[in-house]
């Protein structure tokens, strides 16, 4: 009998392995939602409780802990939080106080055997409440990589997918007074389904990467308010509350309190009300980012303090303009990374780390790559005078054929702008990057823009948009032939291959007026559908990085010889983008190995990524109409694509800023244009 129960064991666990592969699996654990519900805003403003510090884990990679029974013994059912056995009582999957991870943070940076770890990790808090005082009581999670489900004394109350955006739940109705297990499972495996789908260029950091909060708040309580400078001539302001139904019929008073103005509105039966006065309130800008406190209070319910900047970013005729006046974008791109340590950044001082690195280049923008970052980036960058870029992970090859995918990336969407449309510093808003150019994505990101025109009038619309490789790719090439048959100095051998390709390619003679027609300076456009779609036009290219190896498979001559000829070539390069808009470079750049030795003539060196500083910003400030650049990228950064050891390690190097902090060559390089007052020569 006892062989037998072991051979079942055995067998269940063989199979329950090979189920386990598959992420994102369903759990048979009866839901009570399936997304958590309205996000509730600035959490840190309002009354809560504070549950970041330490949490126990258990880490679970084969996501048995919300499983059927697989022993024939009954399920473990981890969510249940039992405590540890003691005793002759048997039990595996159980949390103990030795094992706990801290929160806010990825577990790969606390755990080095969690660093490459894709899989399930439950976490458990144990929280002492007396919760019958009326108020509601909302789970508020900052971010947590990739899925979360949320079980609260060991019923499933919702589930989220994301990993970069927050979400509320509300777990009012399932406390008890005493001790309450609050469980969360965190899973960051991701498939082709997910966004971002498992193949992209950065380290997927998982666990509960964003501040955890549990909100406490009157039942006439605030769900979220949107204010923005609606016109700049008369300053008018536009505040939007929404509030819960138990306030309809309230008053509600908002009122900027430095400088002395209030205004009221009762809110009507659909928790709603605006609110609309003219301010004599100071502007915000990076020059000056002059903030007010903002204070919201209904009537008998809750009252809400924010801190909040006013100003307005608008496009014409092809140009930006801040509160009116032209603006140009002098920034950099970056990850959520942090040279103050490994993983996720998350918090102030990290977020000052990295805008502090902005202001020493002497730049007024970041581009927040490639999804939203932690909330404490962009209120700093409120604090400090950044322009900011923030975008939605819809990276590369995303399922845009999937109704899942787009329910996701609506909610993902959702929950960035409603939790920053109050900030400052957010100009722009991305929703994709270097995606595919088909139908299926078209309509896919024209929903999501429309998503996000709804939720916010008062900002702009762009997307990191390539030029068409199948165009642009057999222009660029016939170009360099031209270049190199002019030179004289080329060896015979390489000259017939050239000159046999160049007929073949050009279908006519390499007669010298046909090469020096080829030769001219190249225009590339930006023909992208999406545009279309878009407020402001941005372009990632990498002249002086990628194109000589990919050239050299299409064209007879030798790589070093095409990279040089790419990099002679890069002042007369012009790009034409889409007509009205305006124009940002969002990604240039070069890989370097601080340190690594050999000077401008070898790649991956400090040197060489500074010549190609040098000659992209002085090919960018040439062109006609540029209204901005961020080149890629402020830090190295982790990535599963950048495996060349001894070089980068697993790193991506495109940084002005190694991971230890350590200044490269172009940093200085890009410092001296923008102090310059780059595109101005
Ligand atoms: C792409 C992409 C980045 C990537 C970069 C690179 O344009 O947007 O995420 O890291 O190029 O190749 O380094």
């Amino acid at each position: 009998m006892l062989l037998r129960c072991f051979i079942a064991i055995a067998l269940a666990c063989q199979a329950v392995a090979a189920q386990a592969q598959s992420p994102g699996q369903v759990s048979t654990v009866p839901w009570q939602a399936t997304e958590p519900e309205r996000l509730y805003q600035h959490p840190e403003g309002r009354r809560h409780l504070d549950l970041s510090g330490p949490w126990q884990v258990l880490v679970d990679p084969l996501s048995a802990g919300d499983r059927p029974s697989f022993t024939g013994l009954g399920g473990v059912e981890v969510y249940k939080a039992q405590p540890a056995p003691t005793g002759l009582a048997f039990a595996e999957f159980v949390f103990n106080a030795g094992k706990t991870l801290q929160v806010p943070a990825d577990w790969g940076r606390q755990d080095p055997r969690l660093d490459l770890y894709e899989g399930p990790v439950w976490y458990l808090k144990r929280l002492d409440l007396q919760p019958d005082d009326g108020l509601a009581r909302i789970l508020h999670v900052g971010a947590a990589n990739y899925r979360t489900d949320v079980y609260v004394n060991g019923i499933a109350v919702a589930r989220h997918e994301g990993g970069f955006t927050p979400f509320s739940v509300d777990l009012t109705r399932y406390l008890k007074a005493g001790t309450n297990a609050l469980v969360l499972k965190v899973d960051n495996r991701l498939d082709a389904l997910t966004v971002p789908t498992r193949f992209s260029d950065w380290h997927n950091h998982g666990g509960i990467t964003g501040p955890v909060r549990l909100l406490e708040l009157p039942e006439r309580r605030l769900v979220s308010w949107a204010i923005r400078l609606a016109d700049l001539a008369t300053r008018e302001i536009v505040l939007d509350v929404e509030a819960t139904s138990q306030a309809a019929g309230q008053l509600v008073t908002v009122s900027l309190a430095d400088v002395g103005e209030q205004a009221q509105a009762r809110i009507g039966p659909d928790g709603r009300a605006r609110l609309v006065w003219r301010t004599r309130a100071a502007l915000w800008s990076p020059a000056s980012p002059a903030l007010h406190r903002l204070q919201l209070s209904i009537a008998g319910g809750e009252n809400v303090t924010d801190t909040i900047g006013l100003r307005t970013i608008t496009a014409r005729n092809g140009d930006l303009f801040l509160n009116g006046e032209r603006l140009i974008l002098r920034g950099i791109s970056s990850h959520a990374v942090s040279t103050r340590h490994a993983g996720r950044a998350v918090g102030t001082a990290d977020a000052r780390q990295l805008l502090g690195e902005v202001k020493a280049l002497g730049g007024n923008f970041v581009r927040l790559a490639h999804y939203p970052h932690d909330e404490a980036v962009v209120r700093e960058a409120d604090r400090m005078g950044v322009l900011v870029w923030s975008e939605l992970p819809v990276y590369w090859a995303v399922a845009f054929e999937s109704p899942d995918a787009l329910t996701n990336v609506r909610r993902q969407a959702r929950a960035m702008v409603e939790r920053d449309r109050n900030r400052a510093s957010i100009i722009l808003w991305s929703v994709a990057n270097e995606t595919p150019n088909t139908p299926a994505r078209l309509a896919f990101l024209k929903e999501v823009a429309a998503d996000v025109r709804g939720l916010d009038q008062s900002r702009l619309l762009t997307a990191a948009l390539l030029v068409d490789t199948a165009k642009s790719a057999p222009l660029l090439a016939r170009t360099l032939a031209g270049r190199l048959l002019q030179d004289r100095a080329l060896p015979e051998g390489e000259r017939s291959r050239l000159a046999a390709w160049f007929e073949k390619a050009t279908g006519a003679p390499a007669t010298p007026d046909r090469i020096n027609a080829a030769a001219a300076p190249p225009v590339f456009r930006i023909e992208d559908p999406l545009a279309d779609v878009l407020d402001v036009a941005a372009l990632n290219e990498y002249f002086g990085w990628y194109y000589a190896s990919f050239l050299a498979r299409m064209v007879p001559a030798d790589e070093g010889r095409l990279a040089a000829a790419i990099l002679a070539l890069m002042p007369d390069v012009r790009f034409v983008p889409p007509a009205g808009k305006p124009f940002v470079v969002s990604e240039f750049g070069a890989d370097a190995r601080a340190g690594l030795a050999g000077g401008a003539g070898r790649m991956f060196t400090e040197a060489y990524q500074a010549e190609v500083y040098r000659r992209q910003l002085a090919m960018l400030a040439a062109h006609p109409g540029i209204d901005g650049v961020s080149p890629w990228v402020l830090q190295d950064f982790r990535s599963p694509l950048r495996p060349y050891p001894g070089v980068q390690d697993g790193y991506n190097r495109k940084g002005l800023i190694d991971e230890t902090g350590r200044r490269k060559q172009a940093f200085k390089v890009l410092r001296d244009a923008y102090r310059k007052g780059w595109p101005q020569r």
